[in-house]
């Protein structure tokens, strides 16, 4: 089996897929790799900072939806600066694995969330250090995730 079960669960059955109109972040990637392409919206409480509802929508493959959906379900409820802790990699190992020609696909995901995040600290005048700014994902030298594949 190519796939495993969880793959196939979050891809047939995605959680958290939707606009969100009230959204306090919004994140758009691309994939480098294939361009496809994802939105993550966030909603934050502005006193705890806990991620309190996620969404995404994306133009992309079935790993890219299931692992984004994972990845909903893995940052929902959790602080923000937990959700920026979350990598492509933890999320694949909570699908129970994705083939190795599929990984470039859970950058989406990962990516996304970070996009998310570093819109609400824009919109909100929160101060974030260079390792969230924008990856330009062509390099192979800053150890983002996205450019290690
Ligand atoms: Fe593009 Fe999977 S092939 S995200």
């Amino acid at each position: 089996m190519l796939y495993s079960e969880k793959v196939m669960d979050h891809f047939q059955n995605p959680r958290n897929v939707g606009k969100m109109e009230d959204a306090d972040g919004i994140g758009e990637v691309g994939n480098a790799k294939c361009g496809d392409i994802m939105r993550m919206y966030i909603k934050v409480d502005p006193e705890t900072q806990v991620i309190t509802d996620v969404k995404f929508n994306t133009f992309g493959c079935g790993s890219a939806i299931a692992t984004s959906s994972m990845a909903t379900e893995l940052i929902k409820g959790k602080p923000v600066s937990e959700a920026l802790e979350l990598s492509n990699h933890a999320v694949v190992e909570a699908l129970d694995g994705l083939p190795p020609q599929k990984l470039h696909c859970s950058v989406l995901a990962e990516e996304a969330v970070r996009a998310a995040v570093r819109d609400y600290y824009d919109k909100n005048g929160i101060a974030y250090g260079d390792e969230l700014r924008e990856c330009p994902g062509h390099c192979d030298s800053c150890g983002h995730a996205q450019c290690e594949e």
